[in-house]
């Protein structure tokens, strides 16, 4: 049986277009979706659109459109960003689909009757903007919400609670165990959630109507995160006729589960979301992996706030795989980081063009220009020491991409890179040729054919479009590699090199 894997991104409001803080999350699980199908698992890929409450009520009024009206366009714009993204799903999640809003109702149902949801009444302020309670440490001196700006609203109404202060105990164990990444953010979790005592989560609203009401009491809609939070179930056919993805890629303990959330939502996941389940009696994902935000002129790029960049535009210009690679390489999960058109840039050019790129190009040329295209098939002669540096790189990839450090993961491809851009000028195979060293320039061309061949394999879940390009740059068929046969190329075949493509032209 093949391993499983499942990976989910948040749901993301349709308020507004999808910005580059989107697709930075999407494409962190489509890499890792990708990768985990080139090491043989088989895989569900989820995301989809939170489609309920407030702010999308008072967004459409605006635009004088019922809800769902409003919503097409918005979720056609979703699907467009994502498949210009090559974005592969297995699966898009609507919160006003059907089956969805029904199973919620289900899950209301089995919590209240479990004796985990009790009625009372709730005053506080809410944010809007965020769908969200604040704290007093959420809001500023001048009273405002210290993530969106905006004013939050004196709430007093009836309210339906999750009991989640039942849950201290669990949610201490939860968040002592390897759950959420990276490690620093459990203790921050626990420091600010957890150890003042978690207070019980109001789950139903009743000054709005744009969400799903709950049978027992309808003039109660469930709010945000009962809805939200449950789409990575509902998804799969929990408590629905056909549950077999549920049981296949949930409820197997064998499935590796990661879910992916933006750090302003990791509370929602970490805390709430464990409690959530167990609450229902299901199995706990394996991660979540919290990532940190994407910062334009140091403060978060949001639709709020309206300093977002537009990553269409971005990859109509210069392609999806320059996007991915930005987000996969500069971007580094563990901490906040900057998109700015000099730094994209500026990275393309040094990684993609300059060392990728250039080394593809060279090497082609080389086996064009010195053995018309084909090097003959005794792949035996390679360079024994570069072949050690490629199999630890291939190894080193391997680990850390298991551990989903993706950016870490690219260091040691790009590293490679360079090694094998060095290789070259010591060994100026320009100079064997013009001394007759013929023998040894083959060692020399083979050992670069097979050092650009295993760069492009690595970086294939990342660059999707010029990886193929790349392998048939090399004389490979596109699916010939894969990790197994990849550190001894046993039983691959190098075709004649064909017509000569020009891979990431540097950026003016
Ligand atoms: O919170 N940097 O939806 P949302 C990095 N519907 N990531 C960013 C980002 C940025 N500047 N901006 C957005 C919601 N994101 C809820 C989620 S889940 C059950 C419900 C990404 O539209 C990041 O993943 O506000 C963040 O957590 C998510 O988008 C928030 O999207
Ligand atoms: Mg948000």
């Amino acid at each position: 049986m093949p391993k499983k894997f499942y990976v989910t991104t948040p749901i993301y409001y349709p308020s507004g277009n999808l910005h580059i803080g989107h697709a930075y999350t999407t494409t962190l699980a489509d890499i890792l979706n990708r990768y985990k199908q080139t090491k043989g698992y088989e895989t569900f890929f989820l995301t989809g659109s939170d489609e309920h409450g407030q702010k999308i009520e008072e967004k459409a009024k605006e635009a004088n459109q019922e809800p769902m009206v409003y919503l097409e366009d918005k979720i056609a714009n979703f699907k467009t960003l994502w498949e210009k993204l090559d974005i592969k799903y297995s699966k898009f999640i609507r919160t006003t689909d059907d089956y969805h809003e029904q199973t919620v109702k289900k899950i209301f149902t089995t919590l209240l009757e479990k004796g985990l949801i009790f009625k009372g009444d709730y005053e506080g302020l809410y944010c809007v903007s965020c769908e969200e309670f604040l704290n007093a440490d959420q809001i500023t001196e001048d009273g405002n919400c210290k993530i969106s700006g905006g004013k939050p609203q004196l709430v007093k109404e009836d309210t339906y609670f999750l009991k989640t202060s039942a849950f201290q105990d669990f949610a201490t164990k939860v968040l002592t165990s390897d759950f959420l990444l990276p490690e620093y953010r459990r203790n921050e979790m626990l420091k600010n959630f957890v150890e003042p005592g978690i207070k019980d989560l109001s789950v139903t609203r009743t000054t709005f109507k744009w969400g799903i009401p709950i049978d027992q009491d309808p003039s109660h809609v469930v709010y945000v995160w009962i809805d939200a939070l449950s789409n990575y179930i509902t998804a799969l056919g929990y408590d629905q006729n056909d549950d077999s993805l549920f049981k296949k890629f949930w409820q197997d303990p064998e499935t590796e589960i990661l879910q992916l959330a933006g750090k302003e939502i990791i509370r929602f996941h970490a805390i709430y979301w464990p409690i959530m389940l167990e609450g229902l009696g299901l199995r706990q994902p394996n991660h979540l992996l919290g990532h940190g935000w994407i910062l334009s002129k140091d403060t978060k790029m949001s639709k709020s706030l309206g300093n977002v960049i537009d990553p269409i535009a971005l990859i109509d210009e210069f392609g999806a795989d320059a996007l991915r690679f930005y987000i996969a390489n500069d971007l580094p999960t563990d901490k906040d980081g900057n998109f700015t058109m000099d730094l994209f840039t500026e990275s393309f050019n040094a990684h993609l063009a300059n060392n990728i790129g250039n080394l593809i190009s060279r090497t082609n040329n080389m086996i064009t220009k010195y053995f018309d295209g084909h090097l003959g098939d005794d792949l035996n002669l390679v360079d024994k020491i570069m072949l050690d540096e490629a199999n630890k790189s291939i190894e080193k990839f391997e680990l850390l991409m298991d551990q989903y450090k993706i950016s870490e993961a690219i260091r040691v491809v790009l590293d490679l890179g360079q090694t094998t851009n060095k290789y070259i000028e010591d060994k100026a195979p320009w100079n064997l040729e013009k001394e007759g060293k013929l023998e040894e320039l083959k060692v020399v061309m083979i050992t670069l054919q097979r050092m650009i061949s295993i760069i492009s394999f690595l970086l294939s879940p990342i660059l999707v479009k010029n990886s193929e390009i790349m392998l048939e740059q090399c004389g490979l068929k596109t699916d010939s590699l894969n990790f197994d046969n990849i550190k001894t190329f046993e039983n691959i075949k190098f075709n004649k090199l064909g017509e000569k493509a020009v891979i990431f032209q540097r950026i003016k």
